[in-house]
């Protein structure tokens, strides 16, 4: 196999120039002189997309289609998401693809986000988690992972053109640190930039972006790719550091020739671009191996991953499970026509695809009505769901968005199912009361116009080719359920903080809502909302208790019992509050978390290792995340509305993240911070001015100046304020050189 090194030596400007830019839109250039192929990539994230044509038609070749990552989320399985993805590896390798164009961890701020389906999650801990779990998973089988959409992609509208305003702190602990966890603790071969601006500059040519965060701050050492036609100008992203144009062929080199005949980018940094092509073509070419894919394990590991990420929602009057000698009525086109996977460039071909319609017939006698063609309901198809509906033992209907409302390339115009499919659901709870809903959708939708109407509601996302047979096993109680939602579904979607905000105007969105997005922002505001983050039920019923906590490891430990009659799984979710810091944060943020699997009767004890972040918060002024002393609760719960255990702990800390109050500041400013507040104290306790005093109130907001030269119109000397200030600067000068 080649050497890197060596073959840059071999290369003319030319080429190394050709090599920064696709060949196609699937290939990288090789080297044919030297004998170098062209490696091929492709999208992701589900599962392999693998088409010669660039639209996005059905022409891919069939390959294993699995949960979209919002399930994938729902899941809260990392090491069944790393077999998973190990799977997607094998399938890769047997269709000779390098590198597949996924994970997508960027952040869901509004459920109306139109790839909301193709994210993890509002939890940039459950995203990076899965994220890293993914990216183990396919390098694992020496294939590269390409983690997307670095960053502040938040949204589909304008999604080339806009400015995603967003303050350090946000963009670090929301958006960039799931980027952030997968490459401490697995970097993925490949990152791919953005089609937006963060901050006044496009992603791809961000310095900022590029260079600050992912080289300096996280240490990213492999190859950042752009987005499909994300380049603005070739030479302003290769000189902050993007290293490959995608796709090609490229018909901008000259650009480049330019630049590095102004010396805009030295010879140097053009090795350095050039030297992570050559690294990633050496990659897969050193790990490509001839794989015979085991199609039906994959379908069956597909149906798994899906069984595992279905959330039932809501279980009343035990409409569930099922049972084989029920009558059922089953309405829904969607049960003979899968809505199994999103739109866009991550629309695959399916190897095997199974239906609800097929998986339920097999296991009780089914009554169907198809209900609904895409997002219409006609007379006769409602007249023939009602009809199916009255009379059975049980309705299962299948409702969720269609391609038509959620897809890349757009956002989704609101929360709500389509109004026709409003219109059935209602018509068949009025027929027949013992509705289950099924619903397919990428992301939250509002459930309150039938909540009322309906006893049981399964949230079965975009749920892949085993989607139909994990449905049947659900609903029968043969697999128990333990999937817990990935984002909040808030009760309409007015309560989301982004609805003012978004999608923002023609050039800019300004992510004002900062840190309070998701259960961030709902639990904070202790709003109200329908299903909380987290939230699953099962079959079954979890105790939880004996929760201590290890300071020195730095380890949570706990005994969780199955106390009801099925063997089943529960997601323990550990959420951290801090009870006091410098700085505003939401009331609790998730920071580990476990799924533990329990045959009925059984008490396991479970450590949940908590990581360097599990306390910090990022601190702008300190450019890096921080953590202060002080008293934090730990709680210990099954979703963030059900905490069942906490306890408070403390930790003690030598980073100090307050920044000193000055001179300039205000009385309040220094009254609250422990170095300055027992100086001023002192000074106004010998002028014996105190609460009682009719400016006290007003005085706090003086800056100290102004304090000063007021001091004589409060009823004091000159000579007091003479002496207030010359005190104050004299201890002030004291402390500033200490801190
Ligand atoms: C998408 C990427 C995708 C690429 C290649 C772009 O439009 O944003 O996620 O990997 O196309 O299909």
């Amino acid at each position: 196999m080649f050497d890197v090194a060596t073959t840059l030596t071999q290369l003319s400007t030319d080429e190394k120039v050709r090599l920064l830019c696709g060949k196609d839109a699937w290939h990288l250039h090789g080297i044919e002189r030297l004998g170098i192929p062209a490696i091929t990539l492709t999208d992701g994230p589900h599962g392999v997309r693998l088409s010669e044509s660039q639209a996005l038609d059905d022409s891919a070749l069939p390959a294993t289609v699995f949960p979209v990552e919002a399930a994938m989320a729902a899941s809260w399985n990392p090491d069944l998401l790393e077999q998973v993805a190990a799977a997607i590896g094998e399938e890769c390798q047997s269709m000779d693809v390098g590198i597949l164009l996924g994970p997508g961890v960027n952040g869901k701020r509004t459920p109306l986000g139109g790839r909301n389906f193709e994210y993890f999650s509002e939890d940039p801990f459950l995203s990076g988690a899965m994220a890293s779990a993914f990216v183990r998973g396919i390098q694992s089988r020496g294939v590269g992972a390409c983690l997307k959409h670095f960053a502040g992609n938040e949204q589909e509208t304008r999604r080339f053109l806009v400015n995603a305003e967003i303050d350090e702190r946000t963009l670090q602990e929301l958006y960039i640190e799931p980027f952030a966890k997968v490459i401490r603790e697995n970097p993925p071969w490949t990152m791919m930039g953005a089609y937006n601006a963060v901050n006044g500059v496009h992603a791809c040519q961000s310095a900022d972006l590029l260079q600050r965060i992912l080289r300096d701050q996280l240490g990213y050492d492999g190859l950042v790719m752009s987005d499909w036609v994300a380049v603005k100008d070739k030479a302003a992203s290769h000189i902050n550091g993007l290293d490959l144009e995608m796709p090609g062929p490229g018909e901008r080199d000259a650009e480049l020739h330019a630049a590095l005949a102004e010396d805009l980018l030295s010879e140097a940094e053009l090795d350095q671009r050039v030297t992570r092509v050559l690294t990633l073509i050496k990659q897969v070419l050193d790990t490509n191996r001839t794989v015979t894919v085991e199609w039906p394990a994959h379908h069956e590991l597909a149906t798994q991953l899906a069984v595992e990420s279905m959330v039932l929602l809501k279980n009343e009057a035990g409409q569930l499970p099922l049972k084989p000698q029920q009558r059922i009525a089953v309405i829904g086109d969607f049960a003979r026509h899968p809505r199994f996977q999103g739109g866009g460039s991550s629309h695959m071909t399916p190897h095997q695809l199974s239906t609800a319609l097929g998986a339920i017939e097999q296991r009780a006698e089914v009554i169907f009505a198809e209900g609904y063609t895409e997002t219409q309901v006609t007379q006769e198809q409602l007249d023939a769901a009602v009809s199916a509906a009255t009379g059975a033992d049980r309705v299962v209907l299948l409702t969720g968005t269609t391609d038509s409302m959620e897809s890349e390339g757009f956002d989704r115009a609101d929360m709500k199912l389509a109004p026709d499919h409003l219109m059935l659901i209602s018509a068949i709870a009025d027929a027949n009361p013992n509705v289950t809903l099924v619903l397919h959708t990428g992301s939250a939708i509002e459930t309150r116009q039938f909540e009322h109407q309906i006893p049981a509601m399964l949230q079965a996302w975009l749920s892949g080719e085993g989607g139909g047979e994990a449905l049947a096993r659900v609903l029968f109680g043969e697999a128990n359920p333990s999937g817990k939602l990935s984002e909040t579904f808030p009760v309409r979607l007015e309560h989301n903080p982004t609805f003012e905000t978004f999608p923002g105007t023609k050039a800019t969105v300004a992510y004002q809502e900062g840190l309070f997005t998701g259960y961030r922002y709902y639990d904070t505001k202790a709003l109200p909302v329908q299903y909380p983050f987290g939230h699953g039920l099962s079959y079954s019923q979890f105790t939880l208790g004996d929760l201590t906590y290890h300071a020195d490891a730095r380890q949570v430990s706990f005994s969780i019992t199955n106390q009801g009659p099925a063997e089943g799984a529960e997601v323990v979710q550990l959420y951290i509050h801090d009870e006091a810091s410098t700085y505003r944060r939401p009331v609790h943020e998730l920071k580990a978390f476990r799924k533990v699997r329990l045959v009925p009767g059984e008490k396991r004890t479970v450590a949940l290792q908590l990581d360097a972040h599990a306390f910090a918060y990022y601190v702008p002024h300190l450019n890096g995340f921080a953590e202060e002393s002080g008293r934090f609760e730990l709680r210990l719960g099954f979703s963030s509305r059900d905490i069942r255990q906490t306890r408070w702990v403390t930790v003690e800390s030598d980073t100090d993240v307050r920044i000193l109050p000055t001179l300039g500041d205000t009385v309040q400013d220094w009254l609250s911070d422990s170095r300055t507040a027992p100086i001023l104290q002192t000074e106004l306790d010998r002028l014996n001015f105190t609460a009682s005093h009719p400016m006290y109130g007003i005085a706090l907001g003086f800056p100290i100046p102004q304090l000063i030269q007021f001091i004589p119109h409060m009823g004091y000397s000159e000579n007091d304020a003479r002496d207030v200030q010359r005190s104050l600067e004299q201890q002030w000068s004291q402390i500033q050189a200490l801190a």
